[in-house]
């Protein structure tokens, strides 16, 4: 290597002209049609585009969930493009929370459980005691031993947050987190959500279509037919 270390060398998303097609000819589709994006830490990046903009697929290359077909995806300093099936779960587990529109909780287990259960399968000490911490600072300590069934789509979310950031990961991917909540709810997820991922430093991707949200994050990337046609800086 020669040269020194651009500002960008240490960002924890590095995209590089990245291709995805998915499905089988005839049905095979070009979804991302050559993206670059480079986001440095603690930056919140809200990604806008019209339906089947290729948002979701974007954020599914750049968390791991999905392979490029070309280019280069550098997240954390890790080439995912290289790594094996194994070897990205890994780096996910440690580097990667993911909070989507519908909740995802395991229906048997706990709100406590869910937190928990991903540290330990990750080998961390204390999970218990760690996911209980979390899930008070998400406001939900009098509801840890509840099922997901018996808890609000609101609170839902709630223990979906405190399970995305409980790993202290240094990427947060949320893909239109409020979506299946009314507004009130929606936006007391949000205050939460940043509140949260700004307190730990985490550099955050957001998928959403409300531009309220949208204006609370310091840049903002829109993409039409898998393409970036803008990206500026929010106010
Ligand atoms: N597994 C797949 N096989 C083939 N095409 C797919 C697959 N997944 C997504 N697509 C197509 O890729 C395009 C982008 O989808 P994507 O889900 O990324 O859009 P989006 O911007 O997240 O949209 P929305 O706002 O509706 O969630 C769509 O045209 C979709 O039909
Ligand atoms: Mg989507």
């Amino acid at each position: 290597m020669t040269g020194f270390p651009s500002p960008s060398d240490s960002a924890p998303i590095q995209a590089r002209n990245v291709r995805l097609a998915l499905g089988r000819p005839p049905a095979r589709v070009e979804i991302l049609h050559g993206i670059d994006l480079t986001v440095a830490t603690g930056e919140t990046v809200a990604l806008l585009g019209a339906s089947g903009s290729g948002k979701s697929s974007l954020m599914a290359v750049l968390a791991g969930l999905e392979r490029p077909t070309g280019g280069e995806v550098r997240v954390t300093g890790l080439d995912f493009t290289t790594l094996d099936e194994d070897a990205l779960a890994v780096a996910r587990r440690g580097r990667i929370g993911i909070v989507l529109q519908a909740f995802h909780l395991l229906p048997t287990m706990t709100a406590l459980e869910n937190v928990a259960v991903p540290l330990e399968l990750a080998g961390a000490p204390d999970p218990f005691e760690r996911a209980q911490a979390e899930l008070a600072a998400v406001g939900l300590a009098a509801r840890v031993d509840h099922y997901p069934a018996q808890l609000s789509g609101g609170e839902q979310q709630r223990v979906a947050i405190a399970r995305a950031l409980v790993g202290r990961p240094a990427l947060l991917f949320a893909d239109e987190p409020t979506g299946n909540l009314d507004t009130a709810t929606g936006a007391a997820i949000m205050d939460l959500l940043f509140a949260r991922a700004v307190e730990a430093g985490t550099t955050m991707l957001v998928i959403t279509h409300d531009p309220a949200l949208a204006a609370r994050c310091t840049r903002v990337v829109e993409l039409a037919d898998g393409r970036i046609v803008a990206d500026r800086r929010a106010a």
